[in-house]
């Protein structure tokens, strides 16, 4: 294992963009689905696996969507939340802000408090038995109306002690952020944190509605943020975080090849990028397998390595204290590592 790896493999960080309905394995998959006896259309893993064949977003969700069938009951969601928790533990991942999708199991006919029942439960027994911190963010599935994102939000309310924020997500092109923007501004009346997908398919208009309709507080991807130069600028100066998924750029066709992606120049523009997996069970790879991946492909040096782990701190919901002491943890394993020469 070269220097380099290790450093980044047991590098104190948090991931900021994680669909706790992206972490579902195959093998749980087809454990769940004999469970509650849901019919797969996979006899074995193997083909699960082979379906994870994308060429954009849509490819994607439609095969994301019908994985998520095997989760009903409450003790489905904590496992398949308490299974994403122990393998970023053995990743030195010390906080998380996990997005859940209410509606792509309320549509199916399980309940919002079953699914949140069993991702709360699984992220209190996280913080107690692994020491892994976490915010939880609700997102409203934007192919879907309006009228159905405000019944998302009604539920939410009930629940503000264990939700945090909201976000969007789903199909972006053709279902800009200003659909959503009275839905938005309900919540943040509410005191929910505001979040969203923006320019991961969409254009650079999109990221720009995201930050002047929805007030969003944190860019989910951004990459057609770079198409922009005013918006980049501006994107820069604000300080504003962009949850960056290098691994789902590379599996959806936001880029054609690791060696274009442009996290390297959001970094140089002063952007506060991070590095995140987005849907780690379908697009090859955890947290870490997305800092190798970009590392390799893009010759990233240990400097860049802890910039990036810094901002993954920095651009998360933690409590300013909460941040000055994961900052401390960091500086530490910084200082007691042989960097490697640059
Ligand atoms: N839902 C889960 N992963 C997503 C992604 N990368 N983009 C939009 N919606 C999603
Ligand atoms: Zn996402």
């Amino acid at each position: 294992m070269s220097d380099l790896y290790r450093f980044i493999a047991e590098m104190p960080k948090a991931e900021l963009h994680l669909h706790i309905e992206g972490t579902l394995e195959p093998e749980l998959m087809m454990e769940l689905a004999q469970r509650n006896n849901v019919i797969l259309p996979y006899d074995d893993v193997d083909e699960i696996r082979a379906a994870y064949q994308f060429s954009c977003l849509q490819d994607f969700l439609d095969v994301y969507y019908l994985g998520m069938s095997v989760l009903i009951t409450e003790r489905d969601f904590f496992d398949l939340t308490w299974a994403y928790l122990e393998k970023v533990h053995g990743q030195h991942v010390a906080h998380v802000e996990i997005f859940f999708d209410p509606q792509g199991h309320t549509e199916r006919g399980v309940s919002f408090d079953t699914a949140l029942g069993g991702i709360t439960s699984a992220l209190e027994r996280g913080e107690k038995e692994l020491g892994i911190s976490s915010k939880l963010i609700m997102c409203f599935l934007r192919h879907l109306s309006e009228e159905a994102a405000f019944e998302t939000l009604k539920h939410g309310c009930r629940c503000k002690e264990s939700i945090f924020g909201v976000g969007l997500d789903s199909s972006e092109a053709g279902h800009p952020p200003s659909k959503f923007a009275r839905v938005y501004r309900e919540a943040r009346q509410e005191g929910f944190t505001p979040v969203a997908h923006a320019g991961e398919e969409g254009p650079a208009a999109y990221v720009e509605q995201a930050l002047d309709v929805l007030k969003i507080e944190r860019i989910d991807h951004g990459n057609h943020a770079l198409d922009d130069p005013l918006l980049v600028q501006r994107i820069a100066n604000s300080g504003m975080a962009m949850t960056v998924c290098p691994l789902s750029n590379l599996r959806l066709g936001v880029i054609d090849d690791m060696s274009q992606h442009p996290l390297k120049r959001m970094l140089d523009a002063g952007i506060c990028a991070t590095v995140n997996s987005d849907d780690p069970s379908y697009f090859g790879g955890y947290v870490n397998e997305n800092y190798l991946a970009v590392q390799a492909a893009l010759g990233l040096d240990a400097n860049d390595i802890t910039a990036l782990a810094k901002n993954s701190f920095l651009g998360s919901f933690m409590t300013e204290g909460a941040k000055a002491t994961a900052l401390e943890r960091l500086e530490g394993y910084c200082q007691g590592f042989q960097l490697p020469e640059n």
